[in-house]
């Protein structure tokens, strides 16, 4: 507060219904109804991990087929409010039944091909820790399902390259010899994806998955990480596109699209609508 009792700072308003007007949108409540409520085309990047059928607390288990008939009609409301320049993002993890392995991508990919939709990209996010199997090797990916329903759709490379593993590798023949061979702001960071702790941290935690010692812990079961998601809000949106999270959980989606990026507060002006 100022001497004068007023903000320092704007705080925007969050709202529980849908408007264009509205700026973060944070709605308690069941992902259907509410995705009745958005109008068609309105999202540019749905980013989501839905519940994956194993039981956690927020979920009854159920067989594959009736998970499935369960999560048909959410997506086919995601496909009709997302933009035909938009995507949807669909981060998975396995489910098991009598120690039986169901790939939920899999499973996913055939829904969202039915209702139209191309994949773009199927990326594997790897971590190091987790459950320890003791019938099976353990666990240590999941997968995002990247799809989008036209050809038409927004992609930058530059605002999430990584990196270079050598910067200063230069061409050794032909005519650009002794040139830069690589991009000078660092290489796509392709479609295998690992988040590692900051340097200074690395010694403390390696542990890219949102787990026990994870700084952004809270106290649900299976948050992921705003890093995962700050990487699709960079290369996918604008600043003022719509963000949806249909299972936001507690709302890593919605931070990644306010979190001030690269020193400027760009990314407060894209807005999130979660539930
Ligand atoms: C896999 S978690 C997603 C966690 C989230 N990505 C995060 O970082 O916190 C799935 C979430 O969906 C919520 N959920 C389950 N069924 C739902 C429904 N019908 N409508 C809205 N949310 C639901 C659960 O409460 C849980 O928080």
């Amino acid at each position: 507060m100022t001497s004068a009792g007023l903000p320092l700072f704007q705080t925007p308003g969050i709202h529980d219904t849908f408007s264009h007007e509205h700026r973060i949108v944070l709605h308690c409540g069941d992902c259907q109804t509410f995705l009745r409520t958005i109008p068609s085309a309105s999202i540019m990047l749905v980013m989501s991990s839905p519940p994956y059928n194993i039981g956690k607390e927020y979920e009854c288990r159920l067989g594959i087929k009736s998970y499935l008939r369960r999560q048909e009609p959410v997506v086919e409301e995601l496909v009709r409010v997302v933009s035909p320049r938009g995507s949807i993002y669909w981060e998975v993890g396995n489910f098991v039944q009598d120690a039986e392995v169901f790939p939920l991508d899999v499973f996913y990919y055939d829904l969202f091909k039915e209702k139209g939709l191309k994949l773009r990209n199927r990326i594997i996010w790897q971590f190091g820790h987790g459950l320890h199997a003791s019938k099976r090797f353990s666990g240590r990916y999941e997968t995002i399902l990247w799809s989008t329903e036209s050809e038409e759709y927004k992609f930058r490379i530059d605002p999430v390259r990584v990196p270079a593993k050598y910067p200063g590798k230069r061409h050794f023949k032909g005519p650009d010899r002794s040139k830069p061979s690589g991009n000078p702001l660092g290489k796509n960071p392709s479609d295998i994806w690992q988040f590692v702790a900051e340097e200074w941290q690395r010694e403390v935690w390696d542990i890219p998955n949102v787990k026990a010692n994870h700084p952004e812990k809270t106290i649900h079961p299976c948050q992921f990480p705003v890093e995962l998601v700050e990487r699709c809000v960079l290369a996918l949106t604008d600043e003022n596109d719509w963000i949806l999270d249909p299972y936001c959980g507690v709302g890593s989606a919605l931070i990644a699209g306010l979190k001030p990026i690269g020193g400027l507060q760009a990314a407060t002006k894209r807005r999130s609508t979660q539930i």
